[in-house]
């Protein structure tokens, strides 16, 4: 095989490389047929690297072998201060012909970045495609999170005995404001140690007094013996910034947010949660579930592929310096 030849990523690539990541899309989509068909279609793609390469300090770097197009790697900073000194690899940032062309890619593109001072490195990597992920990992990297799908259906089989799910209401305010404190300390944590701001229950109870009547907002509670024990909250997809582009399917509900107090933990109810947000979604008209989760939280790493959510993109993470 003839030598690859990496150089910076340029306007005048962007063409090729939207083919490359069109072809790419439709190798995932085989494996992952609830992904959105649109960006099998090479304009699409072209016009999601487009947007991406005229993020802010965006740049990255492109492969050839024998003058013929084999890759390219882009990435682009994130302003909020918890990714540190950030460059994020988004779903539409990478594409190659085959896996061990992306580490001379990121061998040139990471040379910039680490120069500018961007030491914290998150790539979306898609899940089916082992080879890409173990050419990452020979790039030092490793899982931090992933991204997951399953279709919208409904209804199902009643929750497990002494527990019943119903929609939220004015009255929950005081326990769902306590449950949203649950997330980020269990994350806070090990093993997940997440530098996700923890709100108080006071600016909890603030927000929810404002948000309990949204119609965009699905929040479901789960009783144990007649006590709140857990919530849920379904909403549309478009509503997370954190699932975009080739990540985002057309016509997806979202599991947003999911806790049950630790006492609760592991009789159910987050199974019931679950189920209640994917059948509001499937009354709902959407055709599919999204949800993500750190793979470092043990609970939800396990809980939400046992309600049938297979993954679709993996973050992986790297930081340079150590
Ligand atoms: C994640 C969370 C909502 C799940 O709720 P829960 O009440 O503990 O979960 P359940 O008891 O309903 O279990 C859900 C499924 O996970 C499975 N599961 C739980 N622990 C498991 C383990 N150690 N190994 C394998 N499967 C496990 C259960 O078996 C169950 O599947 P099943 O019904 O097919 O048996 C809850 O643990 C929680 O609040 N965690 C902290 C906050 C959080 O992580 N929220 C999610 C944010 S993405």
């Amino acid at each position: 095989m003839s030598r690859v030849e990496v150089r910076p990523l340029e306007t005048a690539d962007l063409a090729d490389c939207g083919a490359l990541l069109a072809a790419r899309h439709r190798r995932h989509r085989t494996a992952q047929p609830l992904l959105s068909p649109r960006f099998e279609e090479p304009d699409a793609a072209v016009a999601e690297l487009t947007a991406a390469f005229g993020t802010a300090d965006a740049s990255g770097a492109v492969a050839f072998r024998a003058g013929v197009p084999v890759g390219f790697l882009l990435g682009a900073p994130k302003p909020s201060p918890v990714w540190g000194p950030n460059v994020w690899v988004e779903a539409a940032g990478q594409a190659v012909t085959d896996a061990e062309v992306m580490r001379d890619l990121y061998g040139v593109a990471a040379a910039r970045w680490v120069d500018e001072g961007r030491s914290a490195h998150y790539v979306l990597v898609p899940a089916h495609d082992t080879e890409l992920a173990r050419a990452w990992y020979r790039l030092g990297f490793g899982q931090q999170h992933a991204h997951a799908i399953r279709p919208a259906t409904g209804p199902v089989a009643p929750p497990a005995p002494r527990l019943t799910v119903r929609r939220a209401t004015r009255a929950d305010i005081p326990m769902l404001a306590r449950l949203d404190v649950e997330l980020p300390v269990h994350q806070g944590r090990s093993p997940v140690f997440s530098a996700g701001q923890v709100t108080t229950v006071e600016e909890n109870l603030a927000e929810w007094a404002n948000d309990i009547d949204d119609p965009a907002y699905a929040t479901f509670v789960v009783e144990h013996d007649g006590e709140v024990v857990g919530s849920a909250t379904g909403c549309a997809l478009e509503l997370s910034s954190s699932h975009a582009g080739l990540a985002r399917p057309e016509n997806a509900g979202f599991l947003g947010f999911a806790a049950v107090f630790p006492p609760a933990r592991g009789l159910g109810a987050g199974r019931a949660l679950g189920e209640a947000v994917i059948e509001w979604a499937a009354d709902s008209g959407f055709d599919s579930v999204v949800t993500d989760w750190r793979v470092t939280n043990l609970l939800s790493s396990r809980a939400w592929p046992a309600l049938g959510f297979t993954e679709t993109f993996l973050r992986l993470h790297r930081l340079v310096g150590y």
